[in-house]
Parts: C-alpha cells; sequence; structure tokens
C-alpha cells in the first residue's frame, strides 16, 4: 500500500535527524506539519541516550512548546547565534533549493533562526516541488498591524511583482496575529514570481513590511520523499 502523506513527512523528519544532527550540536527546529517529525525524533534520540549534549533553538510558539514538552534543551539566538544545523519544512522548493517558506505564519522567527544555521536541511513530501516560486499558493509577507492597508496596498504596487493579487490573512473574523504580533499579507500569482531576487530585495525595502516569505541562497540540501522513495537533493 502507498505510504500517506503524513508518513512521508515522518519519514524525512526522522532522517533528517539520523543524517545531519551529532552530539553537541546546536539545532534549529522548524515549524509545520513536517519539522514536527524532526522534532520528534530529535526528543526520542536525546531520551534513549543516542544523541547528548544538544540545544536547539525552536522557530515558533508551537515548536516550543512540543519540544518542552520533549525535553530538548532550548536556548536562543541571544546566546547562540550561530547553529550547526536547522531542520524545516517548506511550502515550495526549486530546482535551484530556492523556497516559499510561512505559510504556517512563523516565516519571521523561521528565517531569523534559519539564516544563522552552517546546514540547513529542508524536509517535504514531493509535493512541494514547484516549476518557479510563488505558483502553488500564497507567497507570505509578515506585516506591522499599524497601517496594514497601506503596506498590503504597496506591495500590490510591487513592480517585481505586478499582477500579484493580495490578501490579508484571516483567522475567522480576525486578522491572523503571528507569533511577533504582526500581521501577514498572502500574495498570490498567476504565474511564477519572475525574478525572485528583485522580489525579495524590493519587499523588504518597504517600511511596513518586517520580512518575506521566499528564503533564497539559504538552503543546504532537500530532503524529499515521494511514492518513489526518498532522495536527497544537495546544493
Ligand atoms: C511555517 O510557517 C512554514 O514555513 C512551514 O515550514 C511550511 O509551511 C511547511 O509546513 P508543512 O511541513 O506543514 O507543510
Amino acid at each position: 500500500m502507498a505510504a500517506s502523506v503524513d508518513e512521508l513527512k515522518k519519514v524525512v523528519g526522522y532522517k533528517s535527524v539520523d543524517d545531519y544532527v551529532t552530539s553537541g550540536m546546536v539545532v534549529g527546529l522548524g515549524t509545520g506539519s513536517t519539522a514536527y517529525f524532526a522534532v520528534e525524533r530529535l526528543g526520542e534520540k536525546l531520551k534513549s541516550g543516542e544523541l547528548k549534549d544538544i540545544v536547539a533553538i525552536p522557530t515558533s510558539i508551537r515548536t516550543k512548546e512540543q519540544a518542552e514538552g520533549l525535553g530538548i534543551p532550548l536556548v536562543t539566538l541571544d546566546t547562540h547565534p550561530v547553529l550547526d544545523v536547522a531542520i524545516d519544512g517548506a511550502d515550495e522548493y526549486d530546482d535551484d533549493l530556492n523556497l516559499v517558506k510561512g505559510r504556517g505564519g512563523a516565516l519571521l522567527r523561521e528565517k531569523m533562526v534559519e539564516v544563522q544555521a552552517k546546514k540547513f536541511i529542508v524536509i517535504v513530501d514531493d509535493s512541494k516541488k514547484v516549476p518557479g516560486l510563488g505558483v502553488s499558493g500564497a507567497m507570505p509577507v509578515e506585516v506591522t498591524p499599524f497601517c496594514w492597508e497601506y503596506t498590503l496596498n504597496k506591495l500590490k504596487g510591487a513592480a517585481s511583482v505586478a499582477g500579484c493579487d493580495a490578501k490579508l490573512r484571516m483567522e475567522g473574523d480576525e486578522p491572523y496575529v503571528t507569533d511577533n504580533d504582526n500581521y501577514i499579507v498572502d500574495l498570490y500569482f498567476e504565474e511564477p514570481i519572475k525574478d525572485a531576487n528583485a522580489a525579495a530585495k524590493e519587499i523588504l525595502e518597504m517600511v511596513g513590511v518586517v520580512e518575506h516569505g521566499l528564503f533564497l541562497d539559504m538552503t543546504t540540501a532537500v530532503i524529499v520523499a515521494g511514492k518513489e522513495g526518498v532522495e536527497v537533493i544537495e546544493k
């Protein structure tokens, strides 16, 4: 019987810890349904004694709570600004291992932590592969709640993402609020983003924007699980 998507997520989550984490490391813990399994595996290996002297930095309140529940010692970038490895899922990855992240809302903490890692390992099932970034759904942008509509309109008008639609992310009748008390504007594209580097630069330069979900030139390796098995694509 074919493996379910959850089983595929578990396979890559466990493999990322088995292959890239050794005792004594500072580890970045991602957020989402795939990263969940990496955190679970790390907790398991610390408990059994197979891994020792690990400290970890979570990328969201959700992940922090999961890690605390598993007894994983946690630190912050304040005391540990360089990580040996960070492991996280992604919403999209392309041929160059560039990513869209943040559909789960954790993009700011994810980027702050993952950009500081010597190795950034991305764990996905093969549905996340795209021919170009921005085609499978939203490209999230974290914005300040102050005058969010003004920022949304500026994003819509940005030359590098011309023609995109922009929507404030909602949770029921209220704006979705991130762990950092910000809002998220989701950008939607009919076609892949033409120049992701230009878009990343232009968006980040807007006052009112806190961070965006384009994770460019950060990935060390993508571990992909599909029906045919598991593949590791290294940069
Ligand atoms: C969280 O904000 C995101 O960046 C996640 O890492 C991404 O959405 C992947 O999540 P899943 O593993 O749940 O698909």
